[in-house]
């Protein structure tokens, strides 16, 4: 889409596009989005200008367009210039409300058998400059990744992790070795007991955006992990449950994670969504869920939505299933998938850490 022309008018500046649509920019966005040096660092790319301090004589003298350099200079009265590039003009052409980017939905997946390219890739492939995007894209597409021939060490898996971003620090520490003999588990992640499908940190206001398993000792029967697509439940229950997925965008559930000198607690809906009604962020977590009490019929609505989503997650076809051994180092996003243990018995030393969300759009978005 090219500028085919541009006119001057009392409300703003017209653009007429090539596909025959016009934009009408008004005068003093065109001042505030200014890209000149002056206006917006070039290097940090923060706005400089300031346009509420001072008033701006918006009064336009000229307006040009510089097919060279593609942009748009206005020359106003005060005698000061603004320039904007082609390419802004263009991405801002339809007025629209910022919204977050929602979870990739193009390859979501109801049973193991519906992921098309599986996940997977060796420890020195990820540990290539190629192998960083290909790891990303793994996550962003099916929502987790396998990294295969690992060394069975924590530095390995730290190495590996910190390739992406620095490493979140949590409760539980930043990157973390744990086994399932601790004296006094302060999380059931700890134990041998069977856990739910979950997602991490329903207590926190930012839950951890990826979280990184190896398990790097294992004497054990049992144990086998679980991970669940949340994300293409949402979109089953948004088309065959609409109620009860209204229901789980709005209500805030809260979740709370209490031992001694701790009481974190933090409400979120089951669906996060954006103002396009596109999912955000799936967070659920039966385990770690506070009470809470709504008026009578919408209470019984809430278990009825909750309800459904909670038997969803735990049909056994809707479940990758296998089981983390030495040498395979485990990734998933924990916006999207949910993630369940098996109960077992014998020894396991695991390690891993979080990554926060920002950081790994960040790689994606720079790739
Ligand atoms: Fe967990």
């Amino acid at each position: 889409m090219n500028i085919k022309s541009i006119n001057s008018t009392d409300e703003g500046l017209e653009i007429f596009w090539s596909d025959n649509n016009v934009s009408c920019f008004p005068w003093v966005w065109l001042r505030d989005h200014s890209e000149s040096e002056e206006d917006l660092h070039p290097d940090s790319k923060q706005r400089q200008i300031d346009s509420f301090s001072v008033p701006l004589n918006n009064t336009v003298n000229k307006v040009l367009l510089d097919e060279a350099s593609e942009n748009v200079i206005v020359k106003w009265e005060d005698e000061s210039e603004s320039c904007l590039s082609f390419d802004l003009l263009k991405s801002m052409s339809e007025p629209s409300l910022p919204h977050s980017n929602a979870l990739k939905s193009a390859s979501i997946w109801n049973a193991p058998i519906e992921i098309k390219f599986f996940p997977k890739m060796t420890y020195e492939e990820v540990m290539t400059d190629d192998g960083i995007k290909t790891w990303l894209m793994h996550i962003q597409r099916t929502g987790f990744v396998l990294v295969n021939d690992s060394p069975a060490t924590p530095e390995a898996t730290k190495e590996l992790m910190e390739r992406i971003a620095y490493i979140r620090n949590s409760i539980f520490g930043g990157f973390s070795v744990w086994d399932n003999k601790l004296e006094s588990p302060d999380d059931t992640a700890f134990t041998s007991l069977a856990i739910e499908p979950h997602t991490d940190g329903t207590y926190v206001h930012d839950a951890p955006g990826l979280q990184t398993l190896h398990c790097i000792k294992r004497d054990s029967i049992g144990g086998e992990n679980q991970l669940i697509d949340g994300l293409a439940i949402a979109e089953k229950m948004r088309k065959e449950f609409p109620e009860a997925f209204d229901i789980l965008c709005n209500i805030n559930i809260p979740g709370r994670y209490i031992k001694p000198d701790t009481y974190l607690e933090a409400h979120r809906p089951l669906f996060r969504v954006n103002n396009k009604g596109e999912v955000l962020q799936v967070s659920f977590n039966n385990h770690d869920r506070a009470p809470f009490r709504l008026e009578n019929n919408e209470m019984v609505r809430f278990y009825d939505a909750y309800g459904i989503f909670h038997n969803l997650a735990n049909q056994t076809n809707r479940q990758f299933e296998f089981c983390l051994e030495p040498g395979t180092i485990l990734t998933f996003d924990n916006w999207r998938l949910l993630h369940a243990r098996s109960a077992l018995t014998g020894y396991r030393q695991l390690c891993g850490g979080y990554h926060n969300r920002e950081d790994f759009e960040s790689r994606l978005r720079a790739l």
